[in-house]
This record gives structure tokens, sequence and C-alpha cells, in this order.
């Protein structure tokens, strides 16, 4: 992992797109179906997305080729360990992460991806102003995440956009969006 730790691998990360007005990373894409939809939807960013799957990675790489896609790139690899090494500090506009793996049972509870130090990751790679915008249907999850994220103390619940995102989830399947806040 050390080369990923170099410090051109970080600017490279970033010079991708340099052009873009938004850069997104969003964890875990599954099958790449919401990717792919938001990606066409919003040409003028750009969306980096991490899955360990690899079906999902060909599903993903399918639908870029069929919709000519030009801006979605993909990393295959643990996203835990991309935020750790990969991103730099404030380097992301926007994180996504949709109906992660709820891990119902109580003993893999602590699998689950959202965590205090994904969070603080998560602060540390978003630029001040950033969105994080969470999606699950585990409401048990849902309560944790809220509090994990709350707790963290970077981010702000936006209930105005919350609303927006009340109305619109079904559409873009983001049920909570937090705002990178200035404040530590
Ligand atoms: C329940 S699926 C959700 C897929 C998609 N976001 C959706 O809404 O349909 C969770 C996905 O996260 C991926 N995943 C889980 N842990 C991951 C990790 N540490 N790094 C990257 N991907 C991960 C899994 O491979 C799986 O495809």
């Amino acid at each position: 992992m050390e080369s990923l730790n170099e410090p051109a691998y970080r600017a490279a990360l970033k010079a991708l797109a340099p052009l873009a007005e938004e850069n997104i990373l969003e964890i875990g894409f599954g099958m790449g179906e919401t990717t792919a939809e938001i990606a066409q939807q919003h040409p003028e960013c750009d969306y980096l997305g991490v899955e360990v799957h690899t079906p999902g990675v060909g599903s993903l790489l399918a639908r870029v080729e069929k919709l000519g896609l030009a801006n979605v790139r993909i990393v295959q690899h643990d996203a835990v360990e991309v935020l750790q090494h990969m991103v730099a500090p404030g380097a992301l506009d926007g994180v996504h992460v949709f109906f992660p793996d709820p891990w119902p049972k109580k003993r893999h509870q602590k699998r689950r991806l959202l965590s205090s130090d994904s969070v603080a990751q998560l602060a540390r790679v978003l630029a001040t102003g950033g969105e994080l915008r969470f999606a699950t249907d585990s409401g048990d999850y849902a309560c944790e995440a809220l509090r994990t994220i709350l707790t963290n103390g970077a981010f702000a619940w936006r209930a105005c956009i919350r609303a927006k995102a009340q109305k619109t989830c079904v559409k873009t399947r983001a049920s909570t969006t937090m705002r990178r806040s200035k404040r530590r």
C-alpha cells in the first residue's frame, strides 16, 4: 500500500478530472445502476466509484460503455483503504453511500461500513460544504449512522436539504444528506 501514499498518486487522483465541477466518490456501487444514472444526469461532475465485487465492476463498465459516459472512474478495492490512502484531504465535493450492506444481526454489526473511523475519514476527504449522502432501508442502521455522523462533529444535517432529499429520494436514492460544516 505504500505507493498509494505517494503525494503524486493523490495529486493524480484529483487531476483525473480537473475540469469537473464536482468530484464525487461513491462507496459500494453494487451493479452500478444508480452510479450510471446519476453520472448520465450530471455530465459536469466526475464520479469515482469504489467497489470490491468483480461482477459489479463489470456491470458498471458495461453501462459506462453503453451510455458513452466519460465521467465515471472505477477503483476495485476496499473503500476503507481507498479513503485512508488514496484521497487527499478536502479533495471531494461529495460522497455517496447508498444502501450499504446492513448486517442486521447484532454480532455482525461491527462489519458495517459506517463507523466512527470511516466517518472521520469522510470528514477528512470532504471539502468544507461537501455533501455526504447516505441511504439505507434499515431503520436501525439509519439511526446508528445518523448518531455516528453527528457525533463526529464535522457534519451538519441540513433540514432543507433533508426535506428535498426526502421528496426526491426515489430518484436519487439519497435519503440523508449531511453537509461538511466549517467547524470541527
Ligand atoms: C447492498 S450493496 C448496495 C449496492 C448499491 N449501492 C445499491 O444501492 O444498490 C453493498 C455494496 O457495497 C460493496 N462493499 C461492501 N463493503 C465494501 C468496501 N469495504 N469497499 C468497497 N465496496 C464495498 C459490496 O460489494 C456491495 O456491492
